[in-house]
């Protein structure tokens, strides 16, 4: 049955502008668009605030790292200065003196607990706190 003065042609033609309007109403957002405007969000920069690992002097070292137990002669350490301290540890030699404070010694931690030294750093260090304890060693130049 056919709806008097109602064209089929009529209808088909609103029912399309109905669509083209919800279309127009209703924008998508552009995904790669999103991800750029959040891109700036999801990076993160990272400063570098520390010396370059490898061209440490032993002085910045022992200031850092080794002073917190040598100053102080935390955990018995042998105080930096001390030179009755030292003298018998000094005897063995500066490659002895390397080799305890790369591997550690009782309770000296390996590389005093600063693992991203490297050894020719922890060799500065050790010919730092040694000089002024009474030692002349030459230390590797950084
Ligand atoms: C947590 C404390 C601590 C820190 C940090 C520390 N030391 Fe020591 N260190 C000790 C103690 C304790 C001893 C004595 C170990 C022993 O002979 O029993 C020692 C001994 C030494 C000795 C003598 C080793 C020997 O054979 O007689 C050297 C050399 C040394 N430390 C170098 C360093 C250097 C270099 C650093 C820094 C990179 C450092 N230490 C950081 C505690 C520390």
């Amino acid at each position: 049955m056919h709806l008097p003065n109602t064209p089929h042609a009529v209808l088909a033609a609103a029912a399309f502008a109905l669509l083209l309007s919800a279309c127009g109403k209703a924008p998508q957002a552009d995904p790669e668009e999103t991800a750029r405007a959040i891109l700036p969000v999801g990076q993160v920069a990272i400063e570098k605030v520390k010396v370059e690992p490898g061209k440490r002097t032993g002085e910045e070292i022992v200031t850092a790292v080794c002073g917190a137990c040598h100053s102080s002669g935390a955990l018995n350490a042998p105080k930096t200065g001390d030179k009755e301290a030292w003298a018998p540890r000094i005897a063995q030699g500066f490659d002895a003196l390397v080799q305890a404070a790369i591997n550690g010694k009782n309770q000296m931690p390996a590389r005093g607990g600063a693992a991203d030294l490297t050894d020719e750093e922890v060799a500065r260090a050790v010919a730092y706190l040694a000089n002024q304890s009474g030692a002349s060693f030459e230390a590797p130049a950084p």
